[in-house]
């Protein structure tokens, strides 16, 4: 049974990677390392290639016995992509549709898509269930929008089936303190906290204390890695065996703002950094916190880092294992 994941060298492609070669899978890992990391590909086949080149693309399902892709590839800074939405929608979608194009091509038809809770927009009702009005207030929202409308499409003329994971803020180490989150450029809260922690920045920003949360700042919901990964493998394993179209949020349903980040990286390692307050951030919405009871309910999916210390305490570990932090 082999894999194809996109954006295989990537925060969360590396991680679900390895996750699938423990349970059993193997895996052929396509990136075109623009932000990936080759070395984070430590488990199956590495192919560097890039989704815009479909015919090297044809070839890797010619030449292996992939029977389904799980898809990562994209970019993910909602910030950014509202300074540059061609960027967004080239690649999250104008790679994305290539790559269905290929796969549907070679006779490929199941696909694990990575969605987002950015699809949602300033929420109407909190918690977030699937059923929620979707309505993206940046690009890369509308992108992940765009395609998540254009699956069930695919599922009518050839029979495309995909599961969409909409993720709510993917976040911490694997417990091995092999794999953690690495950007370059680094836009996220958490990396950018322990960038201060360790002295590599002197502080850390605050984009906006006056959002309608209680302490003025935004709410997201983190989710560990692992947990991440693990629902995707349960998501497989129905694609597989049931093989019909499905959408699930993958949040552990807590919401905690920016300052509570704070004071939660604080607590666990100690460290003493400044703060300030900045301005907002374009394409930012105040609070997103999810429910993620059908996920629960119908992939018996069972988070094992529902608490944000303990999430920030794989960091924590990580960081010290890998000697970017003393
Ligand atoms: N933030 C700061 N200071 C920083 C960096 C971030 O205050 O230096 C704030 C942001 O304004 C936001 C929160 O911290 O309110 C989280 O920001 P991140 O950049 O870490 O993450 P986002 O919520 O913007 O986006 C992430 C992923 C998306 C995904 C989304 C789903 O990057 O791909 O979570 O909730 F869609």
């Amino acid at each position: 049974m082999q894999v194809l994941v996109t954006g295989g060298a990537g925060y969360i492609g590396s991680q679900v990677i390895k996750q699938l070669n423990q349970q059993g899978y193997e895996t052929i890992a396509y990136d075109n390392l623009s932000y990936g990391y080759r070395e984070s590909v430590r488990w199956g086949e590495f192919i560097e290639g890039d989704l815009a080149d479909t015919d090297k693309l044809e070839r890797v399902f010619h030449e292996h016995n992939i029977c389904v892709v799980m898809h990562f590839a994209a970019f993910i800074s909602a910030g950014e992509s509202v300074i540059d939405p061609i960027k967004y929608y080239q690649n999250n979608v104008i790679n994305t549709l290539n790559l269905i194009h290929t796969m549907l091509r070679c006779n490929v038809n199941k696909l694990i898509f990575s969605s987002t809770a950015a699809v949602y927009g300033e929420p109407k009702t909190i918690p977030i269930d699937e059923n929620h009005p979707l309505c993206p207030i940046n690009p890369y929202g509308v992108g992940k929008y765009l395609v998540e409308k254009t699956l069930p499409v695919f599922d009518k003329t050839h029979g495309l089936k995909c599961i969409s994971f909409r993720y709510f803020n993917a976040a911490g180490a694997d417990a091995d303190g092999e794999l953690g989150e690495m950007h370059d450029p680094e836009t996220h809260l958490i990396p950018l906290i322990f960038d201060a922690v360790s002295g590599k920045t002197k502080d850390v920003s605050i984009f906006g204390d006056d959002y309608n949360t209680p302490d003025g700042t935004c709410i997201r919901d983190y989710i560990h890695i692992s947990d991440l990964a693990q629902a995707h493998i349960l998501g497989l394993t129905r694609l597989l065996n049931h093989a019909e179209s499905d959408i699930f949020n993958l949040g552990n349903g807590a919401g905690y703002s920016v300052k509570e980040v704070i004071d939660a990286i604080k607590k666990v390692t100690g460290a003493e950094f400044s703060v300030e307050v900045a301005a907002r951030r374009a394409g930012d919405t105040s609070k997103l916190i999810s429910s993620s009871d059908k996920a629960k309910e119908i992939l018996g999916w069972k988070p094992q880092y529902p608490e944000l210390e303990k999430i920030v305490e794989t960091v924590w570990n990580w960081k010290k294992k890998a000697k970017q932090i003393s």
